[in-house]
């Protein structure tokens, strides 16, 4: 590939005369400063005409590749022939994304519809609010559930910020934005993810809504679940009267069409999807059971939760997210099955390419989402992340693939996604480039 990047680094360069640093989601503006403007499958093409395989899928919604052809028609379909927004009543768009969703994942039987994944997460929290009438929320170190002030706080947090692990109790709360209120964290409670004790102690002592928890952590790779703690979680729930929610943003419709809930079988109270629900368009999705879910009309006006955006349940995401749905159910879960052995032999090929190359590192991995650890176990927490994992090693890691043409998001421990459109092929060539890389690093 050509390596010139003049023209992305000239459109960064006339963008940041008019947007704060340039880009307008700050959390996108990173090195290499690449403008991309076109994708299809599994590929992507910058400003420059250089090309990638994508692995960052814009933050992992792409569950079927860029610009999938089913999507794009069913989206061309609402251009063409329905209306594109009216804003009152309801259509047969947003029933059948509802539908789907209800269908397939086993704790919802009612669903309300956002753009955003944060949106989502804010509306769930609203819910266990309104329901338990208390105002605590836990959440855990090292997972992201959005931007709002509930949540914004201690995803990939410096270790001098807080600390040792804790071990049983509460961490110091570490915003991850300014404009917080003074108060506003002080229902929050952020306690180590896989430790039960921890949270059996908060929801003891403190007056708890909900715990809310990607079930896997995947915005620090892959972190899983050890055995028991999400049966746990949802028994600490069950006894205290507190809402378990799911934020089902990344694991949702990636990993299975009934989300990670239905491979772990710990049914939530109430659940979140966004991402891969449709293939790249904006759209979030609160669900869970129905008397949960009907404080959104609550007769008792005092009890009703407000859920209302102009483009809430805009049909072009709603016919994107039905294109998507039907398309990862269409062959009865053949589909996933297809993506997990992408997966795997994408965890395979590395896991010996970096062996072979000597150096400390493991592949952890669910389905089509992995992460290469520079480190010699499978993390449990973040601060085994934080002090295992070799960031330094991981960001030319990353610098080096992404000079070569294989795109993973340059900072270290951002998850891989592999799409449909992924084939054999290109799963190999990107081991055959990680394997020049990788020689090259050690170097
Ligand atoms: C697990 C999880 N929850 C919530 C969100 C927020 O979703 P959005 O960016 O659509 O607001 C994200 C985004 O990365 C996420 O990964």
């Amino acid at each position: 590939m050509s390596s010139s990047r003049t023209k992305s680094e000239e459109i960064h360069a006339r963008n940041r005369n008019v947007i704060p640093g340039g880009v307008v989601s700050v959390n996108r503006a990173v090195k290499p400063e690449i403008s991309f403007l076109r994708g299809r499958g599994s590929r992507v093409w910058d400003a420059d005409g250089n090309e990638y395989i994508d692995y960052h899928a814009g933050f992992a919604p792409y569950i079927l590749g860029h610009n999938d052809p089913d999507v794009t028609d069913a989206v061309r379909r609402v251009l063409d022939e329905e209306a594109t927004l009216m804003g009152a009543g309801t259509n047969l768009l947003e029933g059948r994304v509802a539908e789907l969703i209800v269908e397939h994942v086993p704790s919802v039987d009612r669903v309300m519809l956002t753009n955003t994944g944060s949106e989502a997460t804010y509306h769930a929290l609203r819910i266990a609010r309104a329901h338990t009438g208390r105002a605590g929320v836990v959440v855990m170190q090292g997972g992201y559930n959005g931007w709002h002030n509930d949540v914004a706080l201690n995803v990939m947090t410096p270790l001098e910020a807080v600390g040792e692990r804790v071990e049983r109790g509460e961490y110091p709360k570490v915003p991850i934005t300014a404009g917080i209120p003074e108060g506003a964290l002080d229902e929050v409670h952020v306690v180590n993810y896989n430790d039960l004790e921890s949270v059996n102690e908060v929801v003891r002592t403190r007056s708890v809504a909900a715990i809310i928890l990607e079930p896997i952590l995947q915005n620090i790779g892959i972190v899983k679940p050890v055995e028991g703690y999400l049966e746990g979680l949802r028994r600490l729930c069950d006894e205290h009267g507190v809402v378990l929610v799911f934020d089902e943003v990344k694991t949702g419709f990636r990993h299975a069409m009934g989300g990670y809930q239905s491979l772990c079988g710990v049914l939530p109270d109430l659940s979140v999807f966004g991402k891969a629900l449709a293939n790249g368009y904006p759209v979030g999705a609160i669900g869970g059971a129905q008397n949960l879910m009907d404080y959104f009309v609550h007769e008792d006006a005092a009890k009703r939760v407000l859920i209302a955006g102009t483009y809430n349940a805009h049909p072009i995401p709603c016919a994107a997210a039905i294109a998507t749905m039907e398309k990862l159910a269409a062959d009865g879960g053949a589909t996933f099955e297809r993506l997990y052995a992408k997966g795997d032999r994408m965890s395979k090929g590395l896991g010996s390419i970096l062996d072979a190359a000597g150096l400390t590192a493991m592949v952890a991995r669910q389905g089509s989402a992995f992460c290469v650890y520079f480190a010699d176990h499978a993390p449990r927490d973040w601060h085994d992340v934080a002090e295992h994992h070799d960031f330094e090693l991981d960001t030319r890691y990353r610098a080096a693939l992404i000079d070569r043409g294989v795109y993973h998001f340059p900072l270290a421990t951002k998850q891989g996604s592999i799409s449909l459109a992924h084939t054999e092929s290109d799963v190999d060539e990107t081991l055959s480039i990680t394997e020049d890389v990788v020689s090259t690093l050690k170097a």
